[in-house]
Parts: structure tokens; C-alpha cells; sequence
């Protein structure tokens, strides 16, 4: 599958693209399947009764583990991450065709089958969220379960602060609208990537434990401000999404994994697309052109989309 000129044109105006049956959906049961067989035997939530499904965990179910969390709503599992399965379902030809098209030929770093995973190091600071730094696969297959009558909550978006080029949600279980699929603030990259300092990076400030009142990402004042407009001005979108479809995202779209008010749990598995100089131009800070580091294809896209191809992708403003 070769992306159309106005998928492209889409992707580059509002930095995200859903694209429909782009995984194998034999590996997204199978992924399923393992994701399932991770929980102990006595665990109070039951696959085949979805009456446990509503969150939060409760004891005995909590695990606070980087590498296996069982926490509130969300159930992550990254011990999985270079499980051939993952790498087969995430980094498959069809998928990998696609980033090639958006990043150009013959650019991508491939993930190291039983490599280590994110988490391997536990949080990046005290905590703090869990460590990208080691990350040889996908990123883990990453579940919210529903709210059940939990309050309505505000969305509220953040960028992630490790490089990478392209985002990919792989969505491995039909996920209706208003059950957390992926949503995004659709133009949010175009405002949001000048504000930073370094193209791909964050800077950090180290943590000491005999100094332990700063530590963590520091966003650039622009950034802030910028941020606080988007989350005022822009109305999100709820990626949702079939089984064996998928959300790819430019690495500086605002998102979050949406809040979930269905009766199915959320189940997706992300992956980053990262192309091998990203080992050198990481540092450079935004340029002038925005596409610098993406293929010509993508870069020269001057079309534009039609209203009902932006309703297709969940757009409706
Ligand atoms: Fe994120």
C-alpha cells in the first residue's frame, strides 16, 4: 500500500494520519493472547468476564512495575517489547513501507529482536515516567480500562520528550469512539516544533537526591505559552479505530491516550519509527524547514484534502 497525495497532504498539515488494516490481525490476536496470559491466575480481572473490566486495579491486582504496570487505569506491558510477535506486528512491510514513503528510502533503524526493552531501566527520574533511553523495540502494548462512573475529566495533552521520528498507535482491538484510542491536537505540530530547543531532544535536569526540588524535563517559556493556547484554541481528536488499524503521529503532535467511557478496554501497541542519522541530527534545533529530516516525497506535498476525507479521519471541525 502506497499513500495517496492527500493522505500525505494530511498528515503534513495536521501531523497525524489513521490509516485502516495495517496490521496482521492473526499477531493483533496474538498479541491479545499474550498480553491476557501476563496476568497472574487469581487476578480479579477476568478475560472472559468483562464485568471486571472497569478500572481502577484494586488489590491484589496493582503491579508497580516499569516493566509490567498494573496501576488506575492503565495496564502496560513492556516486558514484551522485542518479543518477535511485537516486532513482527509493528514493524511489518506494509507499515514499514509507509514510514520509508513519509521518511525517505532506506532510512529506517530496525528494531533488535530480543533486544532490551523500555523500562529495562525503570523511571527516568524519581517519579518520574518510565526511561526511553534503552528501547530496542516497540514501545509495549499499552492498555486503558474503562472509567465506569468515574467523573468526566478535562482532556489534556503533553509531547513526548525522547527522539524519534514517527509515532505509530497500532490499534490490536476495535476501540469505539470515546474509548481512548489515541487522541490528538490536530495542527499542534506545525506551533508546537519551533518552541523547542532541539529538534528531537528535551533537555533535563539530572536529579540529586541531596537537591531534590528540580528535576525532570524543562520546557522553553515559548513552548509553555504556545502549549497553553493549543489546549485552549484546539478542540482534540479521538482517534478511534478498528482492529488492525493504526495512528501514525509526527513526533511533535500533542496527544494523549485518551480517556476511556466504553465498556471495552483499550488496547494498543505504539512503536516508534526512527531513522538511523536520527543519531546525529537529534541535537540540531528546529530549522527553517520543518520537513528537512523527511522524504522529498512528503517534503514537496503542496495538495490539499477534501472535507470528506478529513471526516475520515475523525476531523469534524
Ligand atoms: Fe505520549
Amino acid at each position: 500500500m502506497k499513500l495517496t497525495s492527500e493522505q500525505i497532504a494530511f498528515f503534513k498539515d495536521n501531523g497525524y494520519l489513521v490509516l485502516e488494516g495495517v496490521l496482521d490481525k492473526e499477531l493483533c490476536a496474538q498479541a491479545r493472547d499474550r498480553m491476557w496470559t501476563s496476568l497472574p491466575e487469581n487476578c480479579q480481572l477476568k478475560r472472559d468476564d468483562p464485568n471486571t473490566y472497569t478500572g481502577p486495579f484494586k488489590e491484589p491486582d496493582i503491579l508497580d512495575d516499569s516493566m509490567h504496570t498494573r496501576l488506575g487505569y492503565r495496564w502496560q506491558l513492556r516486558e514484551v517489547s522485542t518479543e518477535p510477535l511485537f516486532i513482527n506486528l509493528m514493524y511489518n512491510p506494509e507499515l514499514c513501507g509507509i514510514a520509508e514513503q513519509l521518511l525517505g528510502e532506506g532510512t529506517l533503524r530496525a528494531p533488535t529482536v530480543g533486544g532490551q526493552a523500555m523500562g529495562s531501566e525503570g523511571p527516568a527520574w524519581p517519579g518520574g515516567p518510565v526511561d526511553p533511553a534503552i528501547n530496542e523495540g516497540v514501545r509495549g502494548f499499552y492498555c486503558t480500562l474503562p472509567y465506569g462512573d468515574k467523573p468526566q475529566e478535562p482532556d489534556y495533552g503533553h509531547t513526548d520528550g525522547h527522539p524519534f521520528n514517527l509515532g505509530v498507535v497500532g490499534v490490536v482491538h476495535d476501540v469505539p469512539p470515546g474509548g481512548g484510542a489515541f487522541k490528538v491536537w490536530p495542527k499542534s505540530h506545525r506551533r508546537l516544533y519551533p518552541t523547542f530547543q532541539m529538534q528531537y531532544d528535551q533537555p533535563r535536569i539530572p536529579f540529586y537526591k541531596r537537591m531534590p526540588s528540580y528535576k525532570g524535563i524543562i520546557h522553553s517559556t515559548a513552548y509553555i505559552d504556545e502549549f497553553e493556547r493549543i489546549m485552549k484554541d484546539t478542540t482534540p481528536v479521538d482517534c478511534w479505530a478498528k482492529e488492525g488499524d493504526a495512528v501514525l503521529w509526527h513526533h511533535r503532535l500533542a496527544h494523549m491516550a485518551g480517556h476511556n467511557y466504553t465498556d471495552v478496554i483499550r488496547q494498543a501497541v505504539l512503536y516508534d519509527f526512527c531513522r538511523t542519522d536520527l543519531d546525529t541530527c537529534r541535537m540540531d534545533p528546529p530549522q527553517e524547514n520543518m520537513w528537512r529530516d523527511w522524504s522529498d516525497e512528503l517534503g514537496k506535498n503542496n495538495d490539499t484534502y477534501s472535507a470528506e476525507f478529513a471526516r475520515s479521519q475523525r476531523l469534524t471541525d
